[in-house]
């Protein structure tokens, strides 16, 4: 692991590994204090994310290691187009392709039975691997199929949307929706290890690098005034890497601490009790434009700021300035009464409910979250008319 100066180490790095422009942008990434992402490694409790160099070798080994009796590599439409070729040139094995159709709307249940299906015609065993090549839909979906075929069998992320780098990939959070109800189906358990490697970002569509930004937003609101101020001014793909790293060990320290979600891990949801239902209402609404989770959630944290004002004593001046970052990103909606009440009804169902509450997590500051808050519906409508003003 490389830490520490990065001028003269790193420069001797440039010149041995022969470096390309990317990998030296890479390198010379802004303070000296920045690690060089370069054979670095976060730990959670049963895994260890990994970035750089040291990525695809450790996955060689681990696969040669494991003596795995067969790998499937789980891709969609454009992770095949996109990351595939890549994937193949880095590594040392055979494999077999399992294939999904792209998008929110295939995460369900029979894109599952279809997977199962195929593995178990091609004859996977227990000792086979999944690595799931894509952005959080096919870490989701794949490490669910993963974990329930013949009672669990070992997968790895790849992750290779901004969002699933950051976020889903790491965790151990894996599932499926029912019907438009997000992640209602699913089991919390760790993949064998995450491969972080930012270069699948180049093709990676503008609308879906924002919707990733919004869950590292996310990570500064929950956890570092500083960070959320840095990440204020929306930072492109060039400046991105050291955040990355960033937010992976803010959700690492989160999820090592409590895995199952049964106090903290919680503070992961600001802004996905409503971003959720709003994501969901989209879903299923065939006249509406689908929202991107990320941009779905982005509202959801708007409103949730909102709430925060009114009921764990967030400063409004801080409320307007997260809606005034969130609005300088992502694209205004606008909901109509309707649209708002079906909202609404979608709330019912969030899977944070407890007891039949629909339990909120709120900031009492910027960095200071809380959990486990209760809201009346009158306010939901207000934290609207605050997101419309
Ligand atoms: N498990 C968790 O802890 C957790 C956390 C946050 C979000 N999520 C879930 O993650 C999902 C959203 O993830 P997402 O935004 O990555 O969605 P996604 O998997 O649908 O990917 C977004 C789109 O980008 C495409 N894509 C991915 N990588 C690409 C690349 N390198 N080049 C070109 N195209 C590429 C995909 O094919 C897809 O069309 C949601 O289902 C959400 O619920 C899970
Ligand atoms: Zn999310």
């Amino acid at each position: 692991m490389f830490c520490g100066d990065i001028k003269t180490r790193d420069y001797d790095l440039i010149k041995k590994q022969n470096a390309t422009p990317i990998k030296i942008r890479k390198i010379l990434l802004k303070s000296t204090n920045f690690v060089s992402y370069y054979d670095m490694r976060i730990k959670t409790n049963h895994c260890e994310v990994l970035f750089g160099e040291i990525t695809w070798n450790s996955l060689n080994s681990c696969v040669d290691t494991y003596g795995y009796s067969s790998v499937y590599v789980l891709v969609d439409r454009n992770t095949k187009k996109h990351c595939l070729p890549y994937f193949k040139n880095q590594v040392n094995f055979s494999f077999e392709l399992l294939e999904m159709d792209a998008g929110e709307e295939n995460k369900h249940i029979q894109t599952c039975v279809l997977l199962w299906n195929v593995l178990s015609e091609k004859g996977a065993d227990r000792k086979s691997l999944l690595i799931n090549l894509g952005g959080g839909v096919v870490t989701d979906l794949g490490g669910f199929v993963a974990c329930t075929f013949k009672r669990g069998i070992d997968f790895i992320n790849i992750p290779t949307s901004l969002l699933a780098m950051v976020d889903a990939s790491v965790g151990g959070k894996t599932g499926i929706d029912l019907g438009p109800l997000k992640n209602q189906i699913g089991i919390i358990q760790e993949p064998k290890m995450v491969l972080v490697d930012n270069s699948f970002l180049q093709t990676l569509p503008d609308d879906e690098y924002r919707s990733g930004y919004a869950e590292m937003l996310k990570h500064g609101l929950i956890r570092e005034p500083d960070y959320f101020k840095t990440l204020s001014a929306y930072l492109d793909r060039e400046a991105i890497l050291p955040h990355i790293y960033h937010s992976v060990e803010v959700k690492a320290k989160v999820v090592t601490e409590d895995p199952y979600e049964h106090n903290l891990r919680k503070i992961l949801n600001f802004g996905h009790t409503l971003g959720h239902a709003i994501e969901s209402h989209y879903l299923i609404s065939n006249n509406k434009k689908r929202l991107l989770h990320g941009e779905a959630i982005a509202i959801g944290m708007v409103l949730e700021a909102y709430l925060s004002t009114e009921l764990t004593a967030l400063p409004l001046a801080n409320a307007k300035q997260i809606k005034n970052v969130f609005g300088s990103i992502y694209p205004k909606v606008s909901f109509d009464a309707e649209t708002i009440e079906a909202i609404l009804a979608m709330l019912t169902h969030d899977k944070k409910n407890e007891n039949g509450n629909v339990l909120f997590v709120l900031l009492a500051a910027i960095g200071e979250p809380v959990w486990n808050q209760s809201v009346p519906e009158s306010l939901i409508q207000k934290a609207f008319d605050f997101y419309a003003a």
